[in-house]
Order: C-alpha cells, then structure tokens, then sequence
C-alpha cells in the first residue's frame, strides 16, 4: 500500500486504561488530576444500572465526591448541553466524566468546554478556538462509538436543525469491557457494526495513513472473530473484552481521518427515520465499499485482507467491492440485522434522502465525486442490498 504523503503525524490524543474491572482506576486518577468532585454525566437508563454503582464506588474509594446528571438522551441537544453546564457549574464541579455511548461522552465534551467558555456553544463548532476546561473522563458502556478516543462531540444545534462538532478531547479513558456485560445483543450488534464502518470507510477514504490502518485493520480483525460470537452468547466475557478493546482502537484511527459515504448516508437515514445510528450506517456499508472499490480498489483490498476474505490475484475492481460488500451483508444477517422495510422504509423514501446525504458534514471527503443521479442509484442499491 502506497501512502500519498511524504510524511505523517499521529496523536495519541487520550491515554487509555484498558481491561476487565479498571474502572477501579478511575477515582485515583481523578484525585491524581486534582479533582474533588466530579460530575457524571449519562443517560438515565444507565443511571438505574449497576454500571453507575461501579462509577460511583471508584469515586468514592478515592474519596472523590461527585454529582449525577443524568439527562442525557440520544443525539444530545445543545440544550441539555447548557442544562449540564448549569448544573455542574451550580454543584461547583472541577471535573467531569462521561459514562455511557456516544451521546453522554460527547455531552460531556461540550459542557467541559462550557465550563471555561462563554456560550453559545456553537462558536466552537469545528475549532480548538477556546481556552482548557477541566479534566474530563470518559468512561464507555458500548463497543462501537470510539467517542473516548476521538476529538467529535457531536450534537444537535436546536436553532439550525442540523448535527454540529465542537472539538475536544478527553484527558483519560477507561475501557471496561466489564461495563458492557449487560449490553443486550441488538445493542452489541448494532454499536458493533457501527465500529465496522468506522473502520472500513477509515481505511478505503481520501486520506489515510499507515497508524489509522493499522488500527481500523485490527479492529475489523477482531469484529470479524468475535463480534457474531458475542451476539449469539452474550454472556462471552472473552469475546466482549475483544469488542471493547476493538471499538477503542477503531475510534483512534476513525478520530485521526473519519467516515465518508457509509456515515453521510447512515446518519441521513437516522436524521429521516430515526433508526439507530449503528444500524443506519451498517445499511449504507456494503454498496460503500462497492462504490469505494470503482477508485480505491487497493484499500478495499485491504478491508478484505483484515476481514480474512479469499479473493483472486488478478480479482478486478469491481469484483473486490463485491466480495467485500458481500462479506459484510453477511455479518449483518449473522448478528440478525432487520432490513430496512422492517423499520417502515421503502425505497423511494430512502432515494428521497439524496439531497441531504449531499449536505451531510460527512459528503465533502468521499473518494471520489458522485451526482445526485448516481447517488440516487446508490441509495436504490443500498436498498436492494439487504433485505
Ligand atoms: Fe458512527
């Protein structure tokens, strides 16, 4: 694999703890980063689980105090954003941690922004424009978003209507395959598959290098080996170390570069639908890669290479993208993906969302230009592909 430039700079943006029970670490690491009273910031489901018990003991045995906001819900709103601030600032916090999916650990990125900036937030949309927050800790519950490793907090701007990213990184996370013992099999699939597409769009997008490969390579190794194994047997405490440890090492490849097609369309579809992120994203990732084949066909190469796929030597390009698209829709039906007729999506609906995939944050580094006719044709496609 040629890489383009002539040199390459990589970030370890966030130290890591990783392993069974480590969220033991996270009180003494927060008294070592000078805290003395934390807000947890989740969601509420999670707050009535034995996940929060194991948060809130760590803090406790380090005698750390901490505060409970727990409002956080699917794709956060700017809103709820403030409300966290609010209160963290009211509870005089000097430190925050983020426990759960996507969407708590990004609230908690904003609000530790907010807590040293003025609003509104969306001044801080895409910049590093603002002056340090507190130390903030992330904490995942689910094996898909990365968000623990990656510099997205995404969030929904109630006054545009639109999803926006202010950018910042955590101070330390801790990755507890423990915490995910109770993630129910659909959940794990669908968070799974979403690590999947951030690692396949990662490694076949305009630019790479070779650290996010290595990484999205391995993740995809790992997904491929255990992730239809702890859907079927969600008690595999091996297996779920395995997705953890995979989502994480995705998140700091996909956080170095990013998703493309696969994300703009997915996410378009959840902006539409309303249908899982994961799950979205997981539709669009088989004609992806087809797509992605017609001009980065020695990257989709690589996807099948780390996916363990057998192909011809002299295999042509649009036979890689099939195989590789053919190996995913394969997966998805092995960890029991519905299609998308099962969620009230037909396909005229879904050739409807063009002109949004085109607006999508995701749309400007596809691989190579599509129109909106092709893009329709793809969207048809995508439809077609898995049922
Ligand atoms: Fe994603």
């Amino acid at each position: 694999m040629a890489y383009p430039k002539e040199y390459y700079t990589y970030g370890q943006k966030c130290p890591v703890y990783e392993g069974p029970g480590v969220i033991k670490e996270l009180g003494p690491q927060a008294k070592a980063f000078g805290c003395k009273k934390l807000v947890i910031v989740t969601d509420p489901g999670l707050a009535k689980t034995p996940v929060i018990d194991a948060v809130k003991k760590s803090l406790e045995d380090a005698g750390v105090a901490y505060a409970l906001f727990d409002k956080i819900n699917v794709d956060p709103l700017d809103t709820i954003v403030y409300e966290g601030e609010d209160f963290a600032k009211a509870e005089k916090a000097d430190g925050l941690v983020g426990v759960g999916g996507g969407s708590s650990m990004d609230a908690a990125k904003s609000i530790a922004i907010l807590m040293t900036n003025p609003r509104p937030l969306s001044q801080y949309y895409y910049s590093w424009d603002y002056k340090p927050g507190p130390p903030l800790f992330e904490v995942p519950t689910t094996t898909g978003t990365g968000s623990e490793c990656t510099s997205y907090s995404v969030i929904s701007d109630t006054t545009l209507h639109v999803k926006k990213v202010p950018l910042k990184n955590a101070d330390m996370a801790f990755c507890d395959a423990e915490l995910t013992y109770g993630l129910p099999p659909s959940l794990t699939a669908a968070t799974g598959l979403d690590a999947f597409a951030h690692a396949a769009e990662t490694m076949t997008g305009l630019i790479q290098n070779p650290h996010t490969d290595a990484l999205c390579s391995f993740g995809i190794k790992e997904l491929c080996k255990y992730l239809v194994r702890v859907v079927n047997n969600p008690g595999d405490k091996e297996g779920r170390e395995h997705l953890m440890r995979a989502s994480n090492l995705i998140g700091i490849g996909f956080g170095e570069m990013g998703c493309h097609l696969g994300h703009a369309i997915g996410q378009c579809i959840g902006a539409k639908y309303h249908t899982t992120h994961g799950i979205s994203c997981a539709w669009a990732l088989p004609v992806t890669m087809e797509y992605s084949a017609k001009t980065e066909a020695d990257k989709v190469k690589m996807v099948a290479d780390s996916m363990g796929l057998e192909y011809p030597e002299n295999v042509s390009d649009e036979e890689i993208g099939k195989i590789v698209s053919d190996g995913i829709v394969q997966i998805m039906h092995d960890v029991h993906l519905q299609p998308m007729s099962e969620y009230g999506i037909d396909r005229e609906g879904l050739i409807g969302i063009a002109d949004i995939v085109m607006g999508d944050n995701c749309w400007p580094v596809i691989p190579s230009p599509l129109t909106k006719p092709e893009l329709e044709e793809l969207l048809g496609k995508c439809f077609d592909s898995y049922q």
